[in-house]
């Protein structure tokens, strides 16, 4: 690395593990000038050189962390004693100082994660680090409820990564308003997928199984000719229309048979019905009619993005229906692992 570059702050930005290059993407258009750095299994880590505020504009990822630094940490309980000098080494205050001015009197927390072979669990990081950090006069004991900096630990193997926390609770979900029902998307997924589509000023833009209308939420900070968003359930279209902005036309649709036109539509973006959360009868069906009226209403060259885990009912449907069809990428989502697709007309 070279100078200049390590003395940018770095900072680490959590996404749900597969979206890792999309992130990577949406921070390099949205700030030219910061660096990517590295990539683990749902982390990217970056340097921005302006204030970290500015940072809080990305929508692909769940949280942003500042990162103050690693060493390596020993698997057994009395390697946790070597933690305070550690900490010392790490120059932790300056660190800080480098994006926060005033840190006197602060109330701390610390959050860990492990993985790998210790004889210590994640509390017994979590308070070494606490206790550690403490040493700084600094600082004072807080609590979950209230607290001004939190501090996450994450030990991976042999190496102790520590960050300090910069968005707050609400951040990922848009702020406190929204309401979401069962088999809503995260919205840092459902804004993946918006970009994967490549939003266009012309877009004619429809999600057919809008639920509680995630994904055309997530559309609307882009500028689109209209923005349409229809489901089956009225229950489900009733919390849509608490969410989403006036100009979104919502319509109760079976996606099946919309009363959209032909070759109306430039992009469908949507979390299909998987059959786990939100029951269909027959999945296959319901799969084989939807591409079908999808291709009677996308306009020539029109594209679709849709995440599902029941990969072979898509690629069936995609082929009976003359669709070609690819796999973007492959998301860990609360316990499953879903792929997002990519179909064009
Ligand atoms: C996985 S959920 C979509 C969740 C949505 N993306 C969100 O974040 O709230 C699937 C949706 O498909 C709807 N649905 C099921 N069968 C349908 C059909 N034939 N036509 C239209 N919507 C349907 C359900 O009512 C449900 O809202």
């Amino acid at each position: 690395m070279s100078k200049s570059r390590r003395n940018k702050p770095i900072y680490m930005a959590t996404v749900v593990p597969g979206l890792e290059n999309i992130a990577f993407q949406e921070i390099c258009t949205k700030f030219p000038t910061a660096g990517t750095v590295d990539s683990q299994k749902g982390k990217v880590f970056f340097h921005y050189e302006n204030s970290y505020k500015d940072l809080f504009a990305l929508k692909c990822v769940d949280n942003i962390y500042f990162y103050i630094g690693s060493f390596g940490i020993g698997p057994h309980k009395v390697d946790l004693l070597q933690v305070e000098s550690k900490i010392k080494s790490l120059n932790v205050i300056n660190r800080i100082l480098q994006i926060e001015k005033d840190i006197k009197g602060k109330r701390i927390i610390v959050s860990a994660s492990r993985s790998g072979k210790h004889t210590y669990s994640r509390f017994d990081i979590a308070d070494t680090f606490l206790d550690a950090l403490l040493g700084y006069h600094f600082f004072v004991r807080g609590t979950v409820e209230q607290h001004d900096l939190a501090f996450r630990v994450d030990v991976d193997k042999d190496k102790a990564f520590l960050h300090l926390k910069l968005t707050p609770p609400t951040f990922r979900f848009r702020g406190k308003d929204r309401e979401f029902l069962t088999g809503a998307l995260r919205p840092s997924v459902a804004h993946s997928m918006v970009l994967i589509s490549e939003p266009e000023s012309t877009d004619v833009f429809l999600d057919p199984f809008c639920g509680s209308g995630t994904i055309p939420y997530e559309r609307s900070f882009y500028d689109a000719f209209a923005i349409l968003a229809s489901d089956i359930s009225a229950e489900r279209l009733e919390v849509a229309r608490k969410n989403l902005p006036e100009y979104i036309g919502i319509n109760r649709w079976d996606a099946c048979n919309t009363e959209m036109i032909d070759n109306s539509v430039t992009k469908i973006v949507s979390n299909l019905p998987w059959g786990k959360q939100i029951q269909v009868d027959d999945i296959n069906r319901l799969y084989v009619n939807f591409l079908k009226e999808a291709k009677r209403i996308l306009a020539p060259g029109g594209r679709m993005v849709l995440l599902t885990d029941e990969e072979n009912a898509l690629f069936t449907a995609a082929e009976i229906n003359g669709f070609s069809i690819s796999k973007v990428c492959t998301i860990s989502l609360h316990g499953l692992h879903p792929s997002i697709f990519m179909l064009e007309k």
